[in-house]
């Protein structure tokens, strides 16, 4: 086992979880950085799917601790797998020395997300949370308008969540069940917390939440999907969500959810969460001392517009920029993800994703779950050590400085 990228070598990668998400591994061949070099997961189904995509001869181990016994040489791994498994085989890997990408949410809970980051400052390895929406260009553009000053000081951040495909996507197995994902504020809602906590340029202190399961609990036509994955259920056809088939025997997160969050710089900031919508997008504003941002689409194709004068209304806004850089939707910011965690691994390139943003996007979205589960009683986020912040160096702050172009991705 090494943890050394030798110049000019490919980073040797192991997958662990090869279900759905594995397809983010592809990325590694594709930045011209990596290999994949190893297969992991208790599943033979699913290691049969690693080897169709990654290499029929790779060698195969039921688990983290079977791979780190044997004698196979191994970089860096993507930790792929469910999330209430995160935290425990990044600790894991961690200690062995590997550098690791482990998917968002960082973990279940606010402890586990600390012993996360506890355990690469004990090992001095390298950890990088695969928070992918940073790098979508929507995410860019009004980062950089803000950066710009085009709105002048934030003040409030309201992001609203359509998430049309969430009965496919979150409803069809373990995502619907507490034990695995806590629930889907966190699973889902810690990419945009996240996002939020960037472009306010601070973290959440207080939380507020509110919602239920209003829909998906009641519907009785259930099985237990876990012989497949979710492409083989996802249907645009699987339409009204009333007529939804074959829901994960257990449903106990919540299907509607809505936070209010106070931050660290006095923002504040806003987070609805829809899992039944026709449509599948997120739209954010910012308002800010000098004018109000909104995007209209979040790929190509879409718009951020910006209103800076003052009126009652003008559709088309002050200022307009188009979303450019998403041509491939997810692929695109997930090939600038995995790039971004294969540079740091070779020669630690800073990066713009962060472990203390990843823990405190955790914090947040457990929180605000606790208080939607407890009348709604405000609840306030544990603080990290000064010493574990300044370990991991302010890695993806967010603080808001201009970006480069995304030439050269
Ligand atoms: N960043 C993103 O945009 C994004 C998108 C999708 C999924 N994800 C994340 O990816 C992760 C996986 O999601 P998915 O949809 O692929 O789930 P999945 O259920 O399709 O696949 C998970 C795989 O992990 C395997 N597994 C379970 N326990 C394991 C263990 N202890 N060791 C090794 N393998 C194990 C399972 O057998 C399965 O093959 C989740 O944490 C999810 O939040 C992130």
């Amino acid at each position: 086992m090494v943890n050394s990228a030798e110049s000019n070598a490919l980073v040797r990668l192991a997958v662990i979880g090869c279900g759905a998400r594995s397809d983010l591994a592809r990325q590694a061949a594709a930045s011209g950085l990596g290999e994949i070099v190893a297969l992991i997961d208790p599943d033979p189904v699913a290691i049969q799917r690693g080897r169709a995509r990654f290499g029929e001869e790779l060698p195969a181990f039921a688990s983290a601790a079977e791979m780190l016994a044997d004698d196979i040489l191994i970089d860096a791994a993507f930790v792929l797998t469910p999330d209430h498994t995160h935290a425990e085989i990044a600790i894991e890997l961690l200690a062995a020395g590997l550098a690791v990408f482990l998917e968002k949410p960082l973990a279940t809970t606010t402890s586990d997300a600390d012993a996360v980051l506890q355990a690469a400052i004990t090992a001095e390895a390298k950890l990088y949370v695969g928070h992918n929406m940073r790098h979508m260009a929507v995410v860019r553009t009004m980062r950089d308008i803000i950066a710009r000053g085009e709105i002048g000081e934030v003040k409030a951040v309201w992001c609203r969540h359509f998430v049309g495909n969430g009965g496919d996507y979150y409803f069809k197995d373990w995502h619907a069940e507490r034990a695995s994902s806590n629930g889907l504020l966190l699973q889902k809602g810690a990419h945009d917390i996240d996002i939020i906590h960037w472009l306010a340029g601070g973290y959440t202190k207080r939380v507020v939440g509110m919602g239920g399961d209003t829909l998906y609990g009641a519907l009785t036509d259930r099985r237990d999907n876990s012989d497949r994955t979710m492409s083989d259920w996802f249907s645009l056809d699987n339409w009204p969500p009333t007529e939804q088939r074959e829901l994960n025997p257990v449903i106990d997160v919540e299907d509607l959810s809505m936070v209010l969050m106070r931050l660290d710089n006095g923002v504040y900031a806003s987070y609805e969460q829809c899992h039944y919508t026709p449509d599948y997008w997120r739209n954010y504003t910012v308002i800010g001392t000098k004018g109000r941002l909104e995007n209209f689409g979040d790929t190509d194709g879409g718009v951020v517009r910006v209103w800076n004068e003052r009126r009652i209304y003008r559709p088309e806004g002050d200022l307009e920029f188009p979303i450019n850089g998403d041509e491939f939707g997810h692929d695109d910011a997930d090939l600038r993800t995995v790039t971004e965690f294969l540079r740091f691994v070779i020669d630690d390139t800073p990066t713009e994703t962060s472990p203390i943003a990843g823990r405190n996007a955790v914090a947040t979205a457990v929180a605000a779950t606790d208080s939607l589960r407890n009348s709604s009683v405000p609840r306030e986020i544990p603080s990290l050590a000064e010493e574990t912040i300044a370990y991991f160096d302010g890695a993806g702050s967010p603080s808001t400085e201009a970006h480069t172009s995304m030439d050269g991705w």
